[in-house]
């Protein structure tokens, strides 16, 4: 804390090495280290400045993604940071409670960042969620669990995973930086929070002994109640945290089975997609005596209806690539909202795969899909959606506090390669 109290986070983006099979080094970039970054923790209505350095030999840039802050902190890719160069954004959180975010968004590069390894959690507090009996202390009943899919050479080193549709498709999962990692539990009641940071695979994540999954939270913090999920399906780019009650003694199997429905595929073209996958996440291995976990209130915090204030709406609609039939322009702002309104966004998904719908700045609520209220999963804050093929979806969001005519925000399909394709627009807030 610097001396007008301002929280100053620092993370250098470096090239290392990782061996993710023993004695096999691959070529990494990371945080702070080889592979991944340190997870960020600040509080809501704390200052925060984070110096991020480039120590990499080309240009990078660091995005706080889910983060409510001015479009100059957003680190998208009218911030770009030189090698050797230090960027040093600074904001106020002010948003509730939530496990946000943070990679590279180069323009046309950011899978390649991101696949190397570059990315973090960010996670808010806040008194509302501190006030639960939620688990909440960090790497021991409180996990993250940060997927991604690579592919490796027979000797056990990194290579670019194959191309298809959706982007690259890698066959074995990295979990925080590990090949088949395992955690040992000593608590009842164990918090997972999932970051999908896939470039482009979608993943249904369920238990392997059939339990449901506590789901109890979505991209932009605490669902009203938990609810009881067969599987939860994240694209690139969503989080969903969960919480699981062990036995003592006991060990279960987070893992993804996932279908051409839940993609919203034909099944002739799932395959194609990475949508007939089965990967093991995580093990959970409990121990013989288990801390007892407190009774949850049935009711997690306040969640309003759905703001019908509705001062524009405007459509997208995803296909080739594109959106309302542009490529991202770096030049180009695509359109202005204004401050202190909210926007109801139609997403049309008119193509035959699925996309990843992703907003900055705000967090949205999904006010309908094809006309019927959204399921429990998606009742909550999110900045980022699966968009199935055929489907559409309204959005519901409200632009707050900062206005800059000349800084755009971005909204963009999360699937990276999609996105590196010129998948993106670009929106002011005026
Ligand atoms: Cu997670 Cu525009 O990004
Ligand atoms: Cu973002
Ligand atoms: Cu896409």
């Amino acid at each position: 804390v610097d001396a007008d109290g301002t929280r100053v986070f620092s993370l250098e983006a470096q090239s290392g090495t990782t061996e993710f099979v023993p004695g096999a080094a691959s070529e990494t970039w990371g945080f702070d280290g080889a592979y991944l970054g340190p997870t960020v923790v600040a509080e809501r209505g704390e200052r925060v400045r984070v110096d991020v350095a480039n120590a990499l030999d080309v240009p990078t840039t660091v995005h706080w993604h889910g983060m409510h802050l001015p479009a100059e902190m957003d680190g998208g890719p009218h911030q770009m940071v030189e090698p050797g160069e230090t960027w040093a954004p600074e904001w106020t959180v002010d948003q509730q409670a939530a496990t946000l975010w943070y990679h590279p968004h180069p323009h046309g590069e950011t899978e390649q960042h991101v696949a190397r390894g570059l990315a973090g959690l960010f996670l808010v507090r806040d008194d509302a969620e501190a006030a639960l009996p939620l688990p909440r202390e960090y790497g021991v009943d409180d996990l993250p669990v940060i997927v991604q899919d690579a592919a490796f050479t027979d000797d056990g080193r990194l290579e670019g995973a194959a191309q298809g549709f959706a982007g690259r498709l890698g066959d074995e999962l990295i979990v925080n930086g590990a090949l088949g990692p395992y955690a040992e539990v000593r608590d009842e009641l164990v918090r997972l929070r999932l970051l999908n940071a896939s470039t482009a695979r979608t993943y249904a994540f369920g238990w392997g002994d059939g339990r449901p999954i506590e789901f109890i939270a979505t991209d932009g913090g605490l669902l009203e109640a938990s609810v009881d999920l067969d599987r939860i399906v994240l694209s690139p780019g969503e989080r969903a945290e969960v919480l699981v009650r062990m036995s003592p003694g006991e060990r279960v199997t987070l893992r993804s089975v996932m279908t051409p429905e839940a993609a919203g595929l034909q099944p002739a073209i799932g395959g194609m997609n990475g949508a007939t996958d089965e990967f093991d996440v995580l093990e959970l291995r409990a121990a013989d005596a288990l801390d007892p976990a407190p009774a949850l209130p049935e009711r997690l915090v306040e969640m309003p209806a759905v703001a019908t204030d509705i001062a524009e709406t405007r459509m997208f609609r995803l296909d080739g690539f594109q959106i309302n039939g542009a490529a991202m322009r770096m030049d180009r702002i695509d359109h202005a909202s204004t401050v202190d309104t909210t926007e109801r966004w139609i997403v049309e998904n008119t193509s035959s795969m699925p996309h990843s719908f992703h907003v900055h700045d705000t967090q949205f609520r999904v006010a309908s899909i094809d006309g019927a209220p959204p399921p429990p999963e998606l009742a909550g804050w999110k900045d980022t959606i699966l968009a199935r093929p055929g489907t559409e979806y309204a959005l519901v969001m409200r632009f707050e506090d900062y206005a800059d005519p000349d800084t755009p925000y971005m909204y963009h399909c999360h699937l990276l390669w999609h996105e590196d394709q010129g998948m993106m627009g670009q929106f002011a807030v005026v």
